[in-house]
């Protein structure tokens, strides 16, 4: 065999086994380049006698030629090979059914308020709402909790600045509907609290829901056949419900609200701490003394108000035992009240 054509059977099977485009270019430098194989094999023609140079020649340029072809051959299968991979990987199934959009639901407080305004819309209440942050006047003062009252202790207050507070409940917004309306009012309030407190069941915002009635001639019998209906509509369930005579400054008499545990039936549980009671709100007959100072005539009107915590009662009807649920944002816990 000669040298062109031991040059042409390794160029070709280098050639053949090109995996890409740059290894292929490389090798066609490597043959047919200005200082390739095939290049310097011309040149060397120079040392044959001259009788044999121009079959030598030929030949030389035969193998150029096939080589040539071998390689643009090579090249055509390369990029349809490439071409079919990336078709491959680019592959788009149009049968596969597209992405959802998630259906969103209400945050279960959320739910709650909605249906404590409900309850309430239907004896005619409207829905008031107050600042969060709030004057101390308002906070305090107008509630009848003056500056050294031992009762500014437990509301554990964030200060905002002196004189302004995050409103530690939604009293003050009794305050400021007296103020800007007329009697009688009936009104119910949510919103959120702020105190400084923070553990298993006490969170440093919450929500609770504030109730006024000032009206002519209004008795506790008002407040308590109110409460009553209202417990009674927001369980959906006929339980026992208590008054206990309690203390808040801004209502005389006073009382906080017990029901019938709702888990156990009276019968003492963990979740009632075995007293078989639960309680679910404070209320009271307004004090004069609030109804003077929010403007209101307290020689024609009396009224009653109230306020509960909304967290708890989500709590109690959906019998969750851990507060932070509600603020954790585990859409595990919040998807089950969609
Ligand atoms: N503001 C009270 C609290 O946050 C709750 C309360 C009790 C509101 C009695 C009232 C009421 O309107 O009459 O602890």
């Amino acid at each position: 065999m000669s040298g062109t054509d031991t040059l042409l059977a390794e160029s070709i099977q280098a050639i053949s086994a090109a995996e890409d485009e740059r290894v292929l270019d490389y090798l066609r430098v490597q043959y047919l380049g200005k200082k390739g194989s095939f290049t310097e094999l011309l040149k060397s023609l120079g040392n044959l006698p001259a009788a044999e140079r121009p079959a030598a020649g030929q030949s030389i340029n035969r193998a150029k030629k096939t080589l040539q072809n071998a390689i643009d051959k090579r090249r055509s299968e390369l990029v349809i090979a490439a071409l079919d991979d990336r078709l491959a990987s680019e592959v788009l199934d149009v049968t596969l059914p597209g992405r959802r959009q998630g259906k969103g639901g209400l945050h279960p407080i959320t739910i709650t308020i909605e249906r404590i305004k409900k309850i309430f819309a239907s004896s005619g209440y409207v829905v008031a709402e107050g600042p969060e942050i709030e004057d101390e006047y308002h906070n305090f003062e107008a509630l009848n909790i003056p500056a050294h009252h031992p009762a500014r202790a437990m509301h554990d207050t964030f200060y905002v600045s002196p004189g302004t507070v995050l409103r530690t409940h939604t009293s003050p917004v009794q305050i400021h509907v007296m103020e800007k309306g007329e009697a009688p009012f009936r009104m119910i309030c949510p919103g959120r609290v702020y105190r400084c407190d923070s553990d298993l069941t006490h969170s440093p915002m919450f929500h609770q829901v504030e109730g006024l009635l000032v009206d002519e001639n209004v008795s506790m019998a008002d407040l308590k056949g109110t409460v009553e209906e209202f417990l009674r509509a927001y369980f959906e369930a006929e339980m026992p419900i208590r008054f206990r005579p309690s203390y808040f400054p801004f209502t005389e008499p006073s009382a906080e609200v017990d029901m019938g545990c709702v888990h156990c039936g009276g019968k003492g549980c963990r979740i009632c701490g075995y007293t078989g009671w639960l309680e679910v709100m404070g209320c009271g007959m307004v004090h004069p003394q609030v109804l003077t100072m929010a403007g209101v005539d307290n020689e024609v009107y009396c009224g009653f108000a109230f306020g509960m915590g909304v967290e708890r009662l989500a709590m109690l009807r959906y019998g969750v035992s851990d507060l932070r649920l509600y603020f954790d944002n585990d859409l595990r816990f919040l998807r089950q009240f969609n």
